[in-house]
């Protein structure tokens, strides 16, 4: 199958060309220091005044923009898209050897192991969903409360999560977690990488051994973590890891489950239907073990061809030069968000020097729609405002009501930065 999409890969641009019109723009953002170019990158929109600026997207966490990469990537399979595992013809074939090429970048990209299965998913909560329905039955899990909602609710309809409350100090928590741990067996650990609301980056390996010791295996929300962080399956030690492609600049609906594949293969399907069996009859049906299983009817092999594409886009790169890249605008936005009358960044630890590109933050008087209102109307700026599906953190945290989130990554440049602060400190002043 590799051979047929090996000879077959129409080059992208040739694609483009004969569609006649180009559906996305290309080019580094004006200001220059942004690591890579993504689509819309030299966007406009309207701000008051009848002005039109280039949108300063500061709300990567959410849904970060397509790598140009992704999207000539994208382009290329859609023009020879046709159905997957379903038929003889030779473009099915080409699109079921990309889908299960994207499979083997994937499982690459996050380090996992030969028996790894990789389950292409819609996204994190898809794939947090598919690993509650997966966990053996009585199996109880541990999670902080400090978690999205995707990394909470599944664990909590299951009736068998045990939510330890996170501490100031992710040591003290860590001892917290071991406690737990040693008082009662779980199944599993469920915990972030990355804080979706402080971009906090927390030590997996030392989860990982905690978890281990304790006859718990692991799952890692890797949602804020894969675009900025190398993470390994299989250096770390992680049993079960999920990600969402929207937010690794692939936003075309697919993401990720990678982990061990024995409770995957004993649950049932998560869905039945279609391409997850072996033998339908009336009376039974006979399922597949492996990806199959859980991924019935016609899989969105556009998302997961982007996905692979983003992976291959930021092996590229490297995260080294991916780290370099947001530690500078990082510290610059610390810098100018410190200087700032009334503004109080949000943290979870004490203990915490990692961070991703994510600044969660308040401003005294303002309510975060008001300073997020005004940051878009005023000066084209798009920041992300409110709970961050993380209801029981920020309520935890003091700020019941929302809060600010900045977040940036691989089309930000330092101009778009300046831009931010200058107009929170017009609006603070
Ligand atoms: N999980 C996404 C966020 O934190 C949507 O914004």
């Amino acid at each position: 199958m590799t051979a047929v999409l090996d000879t077959t890969v129409t080059v992208t641009a040739d694609v483009v060309a004969e569609q006649g019109t180009p559906i996305f723009d290309e080019g580094h953002c004006p200001g220059t220091t942004s690591l890579a170019p993504v689509v819309g990158g030299t966007q406009t929109v309207p701000v008051s005044g009848g002005r039109e600026v280039r949108y300063a997207n500061f709300d990567y966490a959410a849904s970060a923009p397509a790598l140009t990469e992704v999207a000539e990537a994208f382009t290329a399979a859609l023009g020879q898209y046709a159905s997957v595992h379903r038929g003889a013809g030779h473009l099915s074939q080409v699109t079921t050897a990309r889908y299960e090429q994207a499979r083997e970048t994937v499982r690459r990209f996050v380090g996992g192991r030969a028996d790894d299965t990789v389950v292409f998913t819609r996204n994190t909560t898809d794939s947090i969903n598919l690993a509650a329905h997966i966990l053996p039955a009585d199996g109880e899990v541990v999670v902080l409360d400090i978690e999205h909602h995707a990394n909470l609710l599944p664990w909590q309809r299951t009736g068998r999560a045990r939510v330890v409350v996170a501490r100031s100090t992710f040591a003290e928590t860590l001892a917290a977690l071991e406690a737990e741990l040693a008082a009662r067996p779980a199944a599993l650990l469920a915990i972030t990488g990355a804080s979706n609301v402080t971009g906090e980056v927390l030590p997996i390996r030392t989860l990982t051994a905690l978890a281990h010791r304790h006859g718990a295996r692991i799952l890692v929300d890797a949602a804020q973590l894969v675009a900025h962080r190398a993470v390994s399956l299989a250096s770390h030690g992680i049993d079960y890891l999920v990600f969402s492609g929207h937010k690794v600049y692939a936003p075309f609906g697919a993401g990720v489950l990678v982990g061990r594949s024995d409770w995957l293969d004993a649950a049932q399907p998560y869905l039945a239907g279609g391409g997850a069996t072996q033998n339908v009859a009336l009376e039974e049906t006979t399922w597949h073990t492996g990806p199959a299983r859980h991924e019935a009817g016609s899989p969105n092999v556009l998302g997961a061809v982007a996905i692979a594409a983003a992976a291959d886009a930021i092996d590229h790169l490297g995260y080294e030069l991916i780290g370099y890249h947001e530690r500078d605008l990082l510290t610059r936005l610390d810098a100018g968000l410190a200087g700032l009358e009334g503004v109080t960044p949000l943290r979870i630890f004490d203990d915490v020097d990692e961070r991703v590109g994510i600044a969660g933050f308040v401003v005294d008087g303002r309510t975060a729609r008001e300073v997020a209102e005004h940051l878009s109307e005023h000066h084209g700026i798009g920041v992300r405002d409110g709970k961050f599906c993380a209801h029981p953190v920020l309520r935890r945290l003091g700020h019941a009501d929302g809060a600010v989130r900045a977040s940036f990554g691989l089309g930000t440049s330092s101009d778009d930065v300046d831009r931010l602060i200058a107009a929170l400190a017009e609006l603070t002043r």
